[in-house]
């Protein structure tokens, strides 16, 4: 039996704690509310930032050096670097326009760059800012073939033509692939996947390859995920490789050595490799 006296007071308990229980609610609801509102506009900003460089809108945080008398923009080509657009033919524009002016410099601006394999021309410099990705496209049918290298004489993994490198040179000089520490990505993962499955029919590109080629400069640039090898000078001279970083998987990668010079040129490796999985 409860006590009715008892069921009073507690009552009287109950009307006496809930304004108190109400207004510490609604502080907390406020402050909840203040801290939320913070927390949105903050991931806003860093969202439409990142954006912004997803889209290669953002201007390089660090300004890119002039390093040739001609300078070009990517994105002056209609390149688009949301990561979806294939910008294969800008690449291919803009490299011509070089070719024609005798030479100069290609900025790739902050983004994700997607294309096709395309090929370097002398007297360039390939210019990759922060945060600037060139990405490989994945689907093997925009991959080239190419003969196989005379030194096998044979596709390395399939016989007969291989697929080309995703930046090719043949023949150059005075060559220069250089950055803010920006990024060439050949997107390997599915390239391994698919030679481990034995579906691909022809032998897998490098990520670089320069063929009886001259005076080449490679610095300050990461390669990433390359579907086969990763740096592959091919029959060349003077050929300088410093503070580059390569990354792959140190597992699941068939063949992605780091960098596999083949034949006589002067090889000057101070570069940082390194593997992660
Ligand atoms: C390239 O872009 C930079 C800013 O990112 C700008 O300062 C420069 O004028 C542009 N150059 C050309 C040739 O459009
Ligand atoms: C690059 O040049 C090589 C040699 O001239 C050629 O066989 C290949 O088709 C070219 N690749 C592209 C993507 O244009
Ligand atoms: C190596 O690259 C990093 C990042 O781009 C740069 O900060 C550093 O100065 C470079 N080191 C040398 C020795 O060039
Ligand atoms: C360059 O970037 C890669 C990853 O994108 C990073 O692992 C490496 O440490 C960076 N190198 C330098 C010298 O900052
Ligand atoms: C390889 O060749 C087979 C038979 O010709 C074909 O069906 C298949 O699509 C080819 N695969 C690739 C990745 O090209």
């Amino acid at each position: 039996m409860a006590d009715p006296f008892k069921l009073q007071h507690r009552k009287l308990e109950y009307k006496r704690l809930i304004p108190s229980f109400l207004l510490s609610h609604r502080t907390l609801l406020t402050v909840l509310w203040i801290v939320g509102f913070i927390l949105i506009v903050v991931w806003q900003r860093t969202a439409v930032e990142r954006l912004l460089i997803y889209r290669g809108m953002a201007s390089p945080t660090r300004p890119i050096p002039k390093l040739r008398p001609l300078v070009f923009n990517l994105s002056d080509f209609g390149a688009v670097g949301d990561g979806v657009t294939i910008n294969t033919k800008a690449f291919e524009k803009a490299i011509s326009e070089i070719r024609k002016q005798g030479g100069g410099q290609l900025n790739v601006e902050p983004g994700h760059w997607l294309t096709a394999p395309f090929n370097l021309t002398s007297h360039m410099t390939l210019f990759l800012a922060e945060n600037a990705v060139i990405l490989g496209i994945d689907d093997e049918s925009y991959w080239p073939l190419l003969p196989p290298l005379p030194s096998y004489g044979y596709g390395r993994e399939r016989r007969g033509p291989r697929y080309g490198s995703l930046i090719h040179g043949q023949n150059l000089k005075d060559v220069v692939i250089t950055g803010h520490n920006g990024t060439i990505n050949g997107q390997g993962r599915s390239w391994w996947e698919k030679y481990r499955k034995k579906l691909l029919n022809h032998t897998r590109g490098p990520l670089l390859q320069l063929m009886w080629s001259r005076d080449i400069y490679i610095s300050d640039v990461t390669f990433r995920d390359s579907p086969f090898w990763t740096l592959h000078p091919y029959d060349c001279q003077n050929v300088v490789i410093r503070n580059v970083t390569i990354l792959a998987p140190l597992t699941e990668a068939p063949n992605t050595d780091g960098i596999d010079p083949v034949l006589e040129y002067q090889l000057e490796v101070k570069c940082l490799v390194e593997c992660q999985i």
